[in-house]
């Protein structure tokens, strides 16, 4: 039986992978670098992610691969070492890379390294497929702590419009683009089934637990200097984020693409529901 490969399976996007993958009886091969404390469904064969060691690409016909790197100097070597062995690739980039600009050209580091990825990617003979996500759903558990502990969520960019996605459906597009022909060579832009706009999505997430809350506008660097005194926050990704949401105010309202519909057959999933699936992340009705 042939066997896909998720590297990054313990993560948002490729933990839903793997588990889609394992409930169709597929054999699954899934990267950790603590493969005891994966917790992936029974049958998922975990090994550690270095995919020139012995066995790893054994009979793997189909890899998911996302960059959990900050950079691209591993990037040669991890597509060589696909290359060799594996027939198709589905690859989860980020960072706002830029679709047809030259990683060279591209607009932060970020972006550049992801580009560097899909360019080895593109020309590496396999099969392929790029998925460009737009914001995931889960990013608003950075506001899990406000919630709980009050009524409002205190940040910048409050009218900032997104069109926020739940893992799961980037997961059930790479699934498809995985076990099913007809994506090769495609690059999908990925997005939710709504724009909304920050403070719009702190509104849906107080009615999903039951509870009102409102946004609280902060200047930049108000902002800035929350982001550093929070512990949970790497201070090395502030910066980076900021200069990315001020881009993001400064450009056009992004649009929802129908990707995740034509692909999966089934709707997008709203912020509501994926809200509703984790009112005990935000502190449920209770306080
Ligand atoms: N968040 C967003 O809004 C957004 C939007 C678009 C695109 N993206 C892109 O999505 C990617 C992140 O995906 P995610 O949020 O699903 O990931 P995640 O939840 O942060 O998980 C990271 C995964 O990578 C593994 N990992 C971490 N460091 C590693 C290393 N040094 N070597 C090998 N494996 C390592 C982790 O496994 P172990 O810890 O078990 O080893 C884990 O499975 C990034 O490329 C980002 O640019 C994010």
């Amino acid at each position: 039986m042939s066997t896909y490969l998720v590297f990054g399976a313990t993560g948002s996007v490729g933990r839903r992978v793997a588990e889609r993958l394992a409930w169709r009886g597929a054999a699954v091969r899934a990267t950790s670098r603590n493969p005891e404390a994966a917790k992936l469904p029974q049958g998922v064969e975990v090994i550690t992610p270095d995919l020139g060691a012995p066995g790893a690409l054994d009979d793997v016909e189909a890899a998911f691969l996302m960059w959990p790197f900050h950079s691209a100097e591993r990037a040669r070597p991890i597509v060589d070492a696909l290359k060799r062995r594996v027939r198709r690739v589905v690859f989860m980039t980020g960072g706002g890379a830029l679709p047809g600009v030259a990683p060279e050209e591209q607009p932060n580091p970020v972006a550049r390294w992801h580009a560097t990825v899909e360019r080895l990617i593109e020309q590496s003979g396999m099969e392929w497929t790029v998925l460009s996500p737009s914001t995931f759903m889960t990013n608003t558990l950075w506001w899990s702590d406000q919630i709980r502990a009050g009524d409002s969520v205190r940040g910048a960019f409050g009218s900032l419009a997104m069109t926020p996605i739940h893992e799961d459906d980037i997961a059930a597009v790479a699934v498809q683009a995985l076990t099913k022909s007809g994506h090769e060579g495609r690059r999908y832009t990925l997005t939710g089934p709504e724009v909304l706009t920050q403070a719009e999505q702190v509104r849906l997430i107080g009615e999903a637990i039951g509870r009102p809350l409102r946004w609280e506008e902060l200047s930049l660097e108000q902002e800035r200097a929350r982001l550093l005194a929070d512990p949970d926050f790497p201070d090395g990704f502030v910066d980076e984020l900021l200069d990315g949401y001020t881009k993001m105010a400064a450009a056009p309202r992004p649009d929802v693409t129908s990707a995740v519909p034509d692909t999966t057959g089934e709707p997008a999933t709203t912020l509501s529901a994926w809200a509703a699936e984790h009112t005990a992340d935000f502190g449920g009705g209770q306080r």
